[in-house]
């Protein structure tokens, strides 16, 4: 394609962004998922806390060399050598109350409206809908924009956790598509100026839909209005699906890890840890609270393994340090080409 033809897709893409900013309070959704984050982070940082009250003897075997070299020989999914996660300080994070009401209304609302027939429709209209194509840094652009835009004053922007979510990876020299998933992991947050119904179908943790819903589900107490609940197809320990049917055949909550995740496994050559770390990111109820064991089949065991080495990276990588986007921009675009050479991207 010509750099005129690219320029005036990107200009009209550009002008249905702008469309739909104007329907779409993007800040909002923002602040929800940064709430919800933070549930996430205090959720993991009592469970870390009580495992390390329990296994003083573990800290030793904690007490690895830090050289680049040590770094290097270890497996992409070991994050003992870690240099950032040894610099978390996890308390600096602020400390929500679990039941915080923005968080409680929000999954209210998810929970009663994420239901087999939703998550059908759903797919129909991704699969079926004009594609907006353009580069992913063009995509990751837009949603910055569109992200910031209603709020002059954000702290942290979307290109900023993008960025340092990957640098922070890539310091802790994890492999390229790694942190390329870094870099991409947030970018369905744009489904939300597409054909989402509101908040609850993009941001928030997921789960599978189509069987019983799990108690270790937060706020699991609100499916009680959700339909699905009382539809005795989907309201069985395993539903629709049978044991050990393995995570790929089973229906996620819609949102936007899902999306991205559909995206780059039709357009990208990321591995199947990756597109595993892009579609489980927000299953909390799996990844940290050792939920639907019942539903895994063995290859799901690597890909577990996968997204909890991912985790800490999407948690604890937002701080007050802001990189030189310009700067790193050409290492970002080579290895976005690496993944999604075809460069433009139907989203
Ligand atoms: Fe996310
Ligand atoms: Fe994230």
């Amino acid at each position: 394609m010509s750099v005129q033809k690219s320029t005036k897709v990107s200009n009209n893409n550009a002008k249905d962004f702008k469309k739909h900013t104007q329907l779409r309070n993007g800040k909002l959704l923002e602040q929800t998922d940064d709430h919800i984050q933070e549930v996430n982070r205090k959720k993991r940082d009592l469970k870390l806390s009580q495992i390390l009250n329990c296994t003083d003897s573990d800290s030793e075997v904690a007490k690895n060399s830090e050289s680049k070299e040590s770094k290097e020989e270890s497996p992409w999914y070991d994050n003992s050598n870690s240099d950032f996660l040894k610099s978390v300080d996890t308390k600096a994070y602020r400390q929500y109350d679990l039941a915080c009401e923005r968080v409680k209304d929000f999954y209210k609302e998810q929970h009663e409206n994420q239901t087999v027939a939703y998550n059908l429709q759903a797919r129909i209209n991704f699969k079926t809908k004009k594609r907006d194509v353009m580069t992913v840094w063009d995509a990751l652009v837009k949603l910055n924009v569109l992200l910031d835009e209603s709020d002059p004053d954000t702290e942290l922007s979307q290109i900023d956790h993008a960025i340092q979510t990957a640098e922070a990876i890539r310091r802790d020299c994890k492999p390229r598509w790694f942190q390329l998933v870094g870099l991409i992991h947030d970018l369905g947050k744009l489904l939300y100026f597409y054909d989402s119904k509101g908040q609850w179908d993009v941001v928030g943790d997921t789960f599978p839909v189509g069987c019983r819903f799990s108690k270790r589900i937060i706020f699991f107490e609100f499916f009680k209005n959700n339909p699905d609940n009382d539809n005795p197809l989907y309201n069985k320990k395993y539903g629709i699906y049978s044991p050990h049917c393995g995570l790929e055949d089973v229906m996620l909550s819609w949102g936007h890890d899902e999306y991205i995740y559909h995206i780059a496994k039709a357009q990208s050559k990321l591995p199947p840890e990756g597109l595993a770390m892009l579609r489980y990111h927000s299953f909390y109820p799996w990844h940290q609270d050792g939920g639907y064991r019942y539903l895994m089949n063995e290859n799901d065991a690597q890909m577990l393994q996968a997204v909890k080495a991912f985790n800490p990276y999407d948690l604890y990588s937002k701080t007050d340090i802001t990189y030189d986007i310009e700067e790193l921009k050409p290492y970002y675009l080579e290895l976005i080409d690496e993944f999604f050479p075809q460069k433009l991207v139907k989203f």
